[in-house]
Parts: C-alpha cells; structure tokens; sequence
C-alpha cells in the first residue's frame, strides 16, 4: 500500500489523506505520521500512514481531549441526541428574539440555585457567547477597553485615559485574534505582528511571572493607579501547566480590586477541569472575577464555543452590528444537555479524585523512572504538566510518535520560557489532561504506556 493512500480500517473505501499537505502546520516540523479513522469514549483509532508498518490499525487511548476540549469524549450519545433534537426542535433565532432553549440554559446556569449562580448570580452578571475561546478573549479585552470610554458620548470617560496598562504574565497564551496580540508573552507568539500603539485608547501590556506574589505586589505598588485590567489564567496552560500555590489568585484579585483595575480570568482551558468547573476557587468559595471566559470543554467536544461572564456594569457600545453566533438555541442545547449529563454522573467531582491518581502516577511511573527526559509533573484535576528535560525538548517529534505508537495520546505546550526574578527557564511541557469521562482504570493504563513510550524513546539511536 503506498504511504498516501490508505484504507479507513474497513469503514470507508481507500482515499488519499488530502488534509495533510493542505492543512497548516502549527509545530513547523513533519506532519506525524498517523490517521485516524474514528473514535469512542476516549479510544481512538488510528493507523500508520508511512514506512513499511503504512497501514497497520491500532487503537490509542486519549489523554488529550483534543486540545483540552472533548470532556465526554468521542461519540457521547447523551450529546449526539441532543444535537440531533435541537437541530429537528430548537430553531436557530438570533438573539434579538427570545429563545426558550438559550433561556432554560442561562436559568439553570445563572438563576437562582443556578450551577453556576454562588459566583455569577443573575442579579450581578450578564453573559455573552462566542465561537471560540479565543473569541471569547477578544471580547473580554473589548469589555476592558470599553469600560474606560463613555459609550453614549464616544468619548474617554474624564480621568479614565490615565488606566492604560493591562497586566498579563510571563508565559501567557490567550488566543489567535490580533487584538489579544500585546497580551501574549512568548517572544515566538507575537514578534513581527502588529501591536496596539499605546496612543489615544490604545493600551500598554506588561508582564510579570506567575505565581509570584511579591512579584505581584512590587508591580501594583509601582503602576497601581495606570492598571486598567488583569488577565490571567489560573493555572497557565501554555506555559506548561504552573499551578500558583495557595492563595496566590485570591491575593491578585485583592490586589486588582484595590488598584482599581477588573480581573479577567481565561478560564478557557480550565473550565471543568481541576476538579471544580472554575479554577478561580479556593477553600473560602469562588474568587471574584469582573469578567470570565470559558470555553474548550463547555462545547462538550462537538461544538467550538465560548461564554463571556461579565459584570452588568461592563458592555460594548450599541451599533446594530451583530455577532452571529451569539449564544444560538443549537449550541445552547447541547451545552445544558453535557453540563446536566456531567452534573448528574458527578463527573467534575470524580475527576478531582482519579485526576489525584493520575498526578501521582505521573510522578512515580513516569518522571521518577526518566530522569533524563522529565524534570518534574505538576498539575491539578485531570489537568496535568510534565515538562521535559532540554534532551527531551529537542527530541519532541520523536518522543510523540514514541507515545502514540505505545497506545496513548498526548499534547505538548511551549513552556514559560525565559522568566524575570530568577526563575528558572520552563522547558517545553507534556500536557496530559484526559477527558472527564476517564475512569481509574484508564489513568493506570494512560501511565503505563506514557512510560513504555518514554522508555522507546530512551532506546532509540541518538
Ligand atoms: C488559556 C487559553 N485561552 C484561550 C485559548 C484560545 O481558545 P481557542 O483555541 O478556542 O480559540 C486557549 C487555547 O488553547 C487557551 O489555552
């Protein structure tokens, strides 16, 4: 069989694999090469598409949740029927008209006793949706940037021009969209693009490193009264999983609140999946935020989507233009029926205690047996990080095709990079964060296999 036109295991006849070479490429380097010819829960079918195993099928367990965002897994039925019914039952009116299914979702979302309600009470928030999370980001800096202007006006709000400095962190990733551009940290994510020029209702961006409170401190007691917002993810995703230690998100938000400043958190990434569906909680109950974005796992891995949760006092100026997509009955049905099915299968609560599991197993099976690929895991809930070792980090094509040809999938981040204060360089991170629907079981055999994938690329030839 020749290494670009390969049968779909028996379901569909032979074709070439035209996404390949027509696609873009993200990571710079040759597309892996595997195919995937369909899935079920978090088990995956895939086959090899080059060199003389091209053609061989075999199944991969899934520690990934394409890009964090599949939390049921493939083939949910509880999702395939409501799609199928919204799409028979719902209609697709816009939201100048009242839609019963987008109402029932925001009640049972934001209402009274509402799942979300002890941190977006109705009373308090309004909410807004979008296609993507990082579309969902874009609207957050909007909301940021409107919150200084007079919209009735159209003009700066008097005294408000001096706020001009959105503080971001070290390693920070929010989204593709040209806005969020000054937002992003790593020198690769934004050079040689435009950035916002800090003229008439431009804004500055500044960033310190995560996770470091004095740091935190030092900057708000230099720049606090020009801060305009904070944004932050709650455990950083891109920079390799840095999970602050306690306390840390509380004291920011006391910081920002007490400069003046609203608190964003992208909780794109984190949503559902530390063991609670916002990250920004503590033992003391929900941090308080001004505006929140979640995403990736609220689309339950069949829609792309996101929700902007934003105090009522922030908007965006009335023009008649439209966003299309804003909260459709179609997505709104299929987002009640996931977050039903995940609240009454306590599947939040359960991954909070099998993602302890992983986290250890990840530690002793896989860090502590390989020294010279892994420096160390971190995470929380079934949100994991294991940041490889300079040798790893050059050898990232090959460790992948390691991992995936021993049976399981995983993704990899950029790592923090170089960071102020002294603190150490973050290597390029392993992201192992299965879908919530994991069992005990699979996080044992996820481990075994990340470690006989560790262990093939020990015994490849240098
Ligand atoms: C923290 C964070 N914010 C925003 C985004 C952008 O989301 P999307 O890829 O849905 O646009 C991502 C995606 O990786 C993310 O991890």
């Amino acid at each position: 069989m020749s290494a670009d036109v390969i049968g779909l295991a028996g379901r569909e006849p032979t074709r070439p694999w035209f996404d390949r070479d027509v696609q873009f490429d993200h990571y710079g380097a040759e597309p892996l090469p595997f195919g995937c010819t369909g899935a079920r829960g978090i088990v995956q079918h895939f086959v090899e598409l080059k060199g003389s195993e091209a053609g061989r099928a075999f199944e991969v367990l899934d520690a990934s949740g394409g890009y964090g965002s599949a939390c049921l897994g493939a083939g949910s039925d509880v999702i395939a029927e409501a799609m199928a019914a919204a799409v028979h039952d719902v209609g697709y009116v816009t939201d100048e008209i009242a839609s019963a299914e987008r109402s029932r979702l925001l009640e049972q979302l934001f209402g009274a006793g509402g799942l979300f309600a002890d941190r977006f009470a109705a009373a308090d928030y309004r909410v807004s949706g979008r296609n993507s999370g990082s579309e969902g980001m874009e609207l957050a800096l909007r909301l940021v940037l409107e919150s200084r202007f007079d919209r009735r006006r159209l003009r700066a709000v008097p005294g408000a021009e001096q706020r001009d400095i959105v503080l971001g962190f070290e390693g920070a990733w929010h989204g593709w969209s040209g806005g969020l551009l000054p937002l992003l940290n790593r020198r690769h994510y934004r050079v040689g693009l435009p950035t916002i020029a800090p003229e008439q209702f431009g804004f500055r961006t500044d960033h310190i490193p995560f996770g470091d409170l004095d740091a935190a401190r030092e900057w708000f007691d230099r720049n606090g009264e020009q801060v305009l917002a904070v944004v932050v993810e709650p455990v950083q995703g891109d920079a390799g999983i840095l999970v602050p230690e306690h306390g840390y998100l509380r004291e920011l938000a006391a910081l920002a609140t007490r400069s003046g400043a609203l608190l964003v958190a992208d909780e794109v990434l984190t949503f559902a999946k530390t063991g609670r569906f916002f990250a920004m909680t503590d033992e003391a109950g929900p941090i308080p935020t001004d505006i929140t974005v979640i995403g990736k796992n609220l689309g339950m891995g069949a829609l792309s989507t996101s929700m902007v949760i934003a105090r009522r006092d922030l908007g965006v100026r009335p023009t008649g233009a439209v966003s299309t997509s804003d909260l459709r009955p179609l997505t709104c049905a299929v987002i009640r029926a996931g977050l039903e099915h995940i609240v009454a299968e306590g599947l939040v609560e359960r991954s909070g205690q099998v993602g302890a599991q992983l986290g250890r197993l990840l530690r002793d099976r896989v860090v502590a047996e390989f020294p010279d690929l892994y420096r160390e895991a971190r995470g929380v809930g079934l949100l994991h990080g294991v940041e490889l070792t300079d040798f790893a980090a050059a050898r990232i094509g090959e460790l992948r095709t390691c991992m995936i040809r021993n049976g399981v999938y995983v993704e990899f981040m950029s790592g923090a990079g170089r960071r102020s204060r002294g603190l150490r360089y973050v290597n390029a991170t392993m992201r192992v964060a299965p879908p919530l629907v994991v069992t005990a079981d699979d996080v044992e055999t996820i481990a075994v296999r990340l470690a006989a994938g560790s262990r093939a690329l020990t015994e490849l030839a240098p």
